[in-house]
């Protein structure tokens, strides 16, 4: 008796496990339609706010000196930040900028606004293969035509992958950004 009721126990719990993991896979076309708009609704709100002094205090919006979210690079997230001194992640930095340049209030991990102002800034970058920890060296080395490489950037990769013009404006520095 006690032999033939663990079987049973046995083969219920197999059973259960079989029916939710192929519920889990299933979705059909309707789904991916229902999720992608779901997601391109996101994108375009994070595109609003990314273009919008509405972060910030000073009238000061992220496209100023990113004209394109693409030169945000978030393919190279986690990546240790000299401005944080740490390895942070992606929303960290785009805190950082809301904080700094915009003067506004950092936003939570999962505040949708940080999760739209990601949806964009990732998808504007979409298909760029991933590469954390990497740094874009600065323009201003090339002048002298001695760029200080980074250790993963070597002196000519660097040199032909320079976009000068695309400075950020507003910045004390007026760093030119370096794009891929
Ligand atoms: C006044 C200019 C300015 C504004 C406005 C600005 N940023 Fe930045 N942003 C910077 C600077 C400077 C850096 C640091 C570059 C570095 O050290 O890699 C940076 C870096 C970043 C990075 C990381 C780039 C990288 O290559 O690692 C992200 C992401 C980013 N900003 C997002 C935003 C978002 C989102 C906004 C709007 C909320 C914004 N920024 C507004 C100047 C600005």
């Amino acid at each position: 008796m006690k032999k033939s009721l663990t079987l049973l126990v046995l083969m219920v719990s197999v059973l259960l496990v079989m029916s939710f993991s192929t519920r889990a896979d299933e979705f059909t076309q309707d789904d991916l339609e229902r999720w992608n708009k779901a997601f391109m609704t996101v994108v375009e709100q994070g595109e609003k706010l990314f273009h919008s002094p509405a972060l910030g205090r000073n009238k000061v919006s992220c496209d100023q000196c990113h004209p394109n979210a693409a030169n945000t690079h978030p393919e190279t997230y986690p990546k240790f930040q000299k401005q944080i001194g740490k390895v942070i992640s992606l929303f960290e930095m785009v805190n950082w900028c809301i904080r700094n340049p915009l003067e506004g209030d950092p936003l939570a991990a999962d505040d949708p606004k940080m999760i739209a102002l990601l949806a964009y800034i990732t998808y504007e970058r979409r298909g760029v293969p991933l590469d954390p920890g990497k740094h874009y060296v600065l323009v201003p080395a090339l002048k002298t035509g001695y760029p200080s490489a980074s250790p993963r950037t070597s002196g000519s990769r660097l040199f032909h992958r320079a976009r000068p013009g695309t400075s950020p404006r507003g910045t004390s520095s007026g760093t030119p950004w370096i794009s891929a």
